[in-house]
C-alpha cells in the first residue's frame, strides 16, 4: 500500500470515498470543497492506494496562521481497522509540524496533472495561479499550533480513533451553513495541540 500526496485526478474517487463516510451531504459538495482545499493547500492532502484503487484519504486546510482543520478523512470499509487511517493522520501531522516548506515548487505534481487534464493553454494560467498559491501557502505555513475537526453525532464511533491520535473533545454545537448539510444537527468538536 502506497501513501502519497493527493493528485487532481484522484478527486472523483476521493470525493466518493469521503461521501460514504459523510452521507449528510452530496458528492458534488464534497468534490467542490476538496478541490478548493487541494488547490490551496496541496501539501495537506494525502491518499493511500492499493494498486490503482484509493483506499483511504485525508484532507486538511489552514484556517489561519495558527490553526489547521481536517475537513475529511475516510477509509474504504473493507480496509478499516488496519491502521490505514492512523497512517494518514500521522503523515498529515508530520507535514503540519514542519516549520517551513523548503521547496516552494511543491505543487509540481498538481500542476503536472492539471496540464494533462486540461491541456497546455489553460494550464499556463493555472500554473501562475498555483505558483502564487504555493507562495501564499508558504507564508502561512509556519507555527501551526492546533488542529481541529468535527464529527457528526452519527459518526461518533470514530471518536476513539481521534483520541488515539491525541485529539480531545472540546464542545458540541449545531451545524449551520454547511453546503448540503441540514442546519441544527449536533456535531462534536475535537482538537489537539501540534
Ligand atoms: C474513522 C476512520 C477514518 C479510521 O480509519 P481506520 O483505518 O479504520 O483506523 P485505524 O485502523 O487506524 O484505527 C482503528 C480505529 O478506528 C475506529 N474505527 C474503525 N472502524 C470504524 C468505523 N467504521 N467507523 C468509525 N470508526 C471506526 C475505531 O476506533 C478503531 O479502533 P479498533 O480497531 O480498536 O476498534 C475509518 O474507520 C472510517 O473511514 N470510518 C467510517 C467513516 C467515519 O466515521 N469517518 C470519520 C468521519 S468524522
Amino acid at each position: 500500500m502506497k501513501l502519497q500526496k493527493m493528485r487532481l485526478e484522484d478527486i472523483n474517487q476521493v470525493s466518493k470515498l469521503y461521501q460514504e463516510a459523510n452521507q449528510f451531504t452530496t458528492v458534488k459538495n464534497i468534490h467542490n470543497w476538496t478541490i478548493e482545499g487541494l488547490n490551496k493547500f496541496p501539501q495537506l492532502n494525502f491518499v493511500i492506494e492499493d494498486g490503482q484503487k484509493i483506499i483511504g484519504a485525508i484532507s486538511a486546510i489552514l484556517k489561519n496562521k495558527k490553526g489547521a482543520v481536517i475537513n475529511d478523512i475516510a477509509v474504504l470499509r473493507e480496509y478499516q481497522s488496519k491502521h490505514v487511517g492512523s497512517r494518514l493522520m500521522e503523515r498529515l501531522l508530520k507535514e503540519l509540524k514542519r516549520q517551513e516548506v523548503k521547496n516552494p515548487n511543491h505543487s509540481r505534481a498538481v500542476r503536472h496533472s492539471l496540464r494533462t487534464a486540461i491541456g497546455d493553454f489553460y494550464s499556463q494560467k493555472w500554473d501562475i495561479k498555483l505558483r502564487s498559491r504555493a507562495a501564499e501557502y508558504k507564508t502561512h505555513f509556519s507555527g501551526i499550533e492546533k488542529i481541529t475537526l468535527w464529527v457528526h453525532w452519527k459518526n461518533s464511533r470514530a471518536i476513539p480513533f481521534y483520541y488515539r491520535s491525541g485529539f480531545k473533545m472540546k464542545r458540541v454545537s449545531q451545524t449551520q451553513n454547511i453546503p448540503g448539510v441540514p442546519d441544527g444537527e449536533d456535531i462534536i468538536h475535537l482538537e489537539r495541540e501540534l
